[in-house]
């Protein structure tokens, strides 16, 4: 069983990035499992003082990355940045051994939301993880208010979702196979 957590960038009740998280739930391949982390908004201002004695919600939220085979992440843009409650969130994971090396494949629901999606590759690099281009995808659900149910129903989009979320799966397995060998 290949193990993904969802993290939305946004905290917001009828966001669309974690509503597309939740249609993949439902478009999920055979052999793949999604847990979705909800604590986003509860994680505390990074401190560096406290990465290397975190507090226990950052703990969870690293045992949870380190349980995961790869992480799928739907982030909006914000003042043509990475919007700052998910980028504490990456900051906790910064000095983390759990991170570095991760697969994570990028979901965005929109396509005007470019710098954003620029800035987190960038972040994302950054902290060594392994960002799979052919599960990243851009689907466009700005202002259309889709709830997952919609998106998940609507033939182009789902058809990139189960796509996307094949090619993570594909990629997680091979990643083991050569870890194996
Ligand atoms: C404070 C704020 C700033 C925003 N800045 C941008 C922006 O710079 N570029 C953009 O394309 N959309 C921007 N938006 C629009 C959001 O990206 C859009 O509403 C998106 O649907 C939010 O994601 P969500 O539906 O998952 O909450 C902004 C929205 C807010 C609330």
């Amino acid at each position: 069983m290949v193990r993904l957590l969802a993290v939305s960038g946004s905290l917001r009740t009828a966001s669309s990035n974690s509503a597309l998280l939740r249609a993949a739930e439902r478009l999920n391949p055979e052999g793949v499992s999604i847990r979705h982390y909800l604590e986003v908004g509860q994680l505390p201002h990074f401190d560096p003082d406290l990465a290397d004695n975190p507090p226990p919600i950052v703990v969870a939220l690293r045992e949870l990355i380190g349980q995961a085979d790869g992480i799928l992440i739907s982030c909006p843009e914000y003042a043509r940045g990475i919007p700052g409650a998910f980028k504490n969130a990456l900051d906790w994971l910064v000095a983390s051994h759990e991170f570095p090396g991760k697969p994570v494949a990028l979901f965005n629901a929109s396509p005007r939301a470019s710098h954003a999606q620029a800035a987190l590759r960038l972040v994302l690099e950054t902290m060594s993880a392994s960002i799979v281009e052919p599960a990243s995808i851009t689907v466009n659900l700005l202002a259309k208010e889709m709830d997952e149910t919609a998106i998940a129903a609507d033939p182009q989009i789902r058809q990139q979702i189960v796509s996307a979320l094949e090619a993570f799966k594909d990629r997680i397995e091979e990643g083991a196979r050569i870890a194996e060998e």
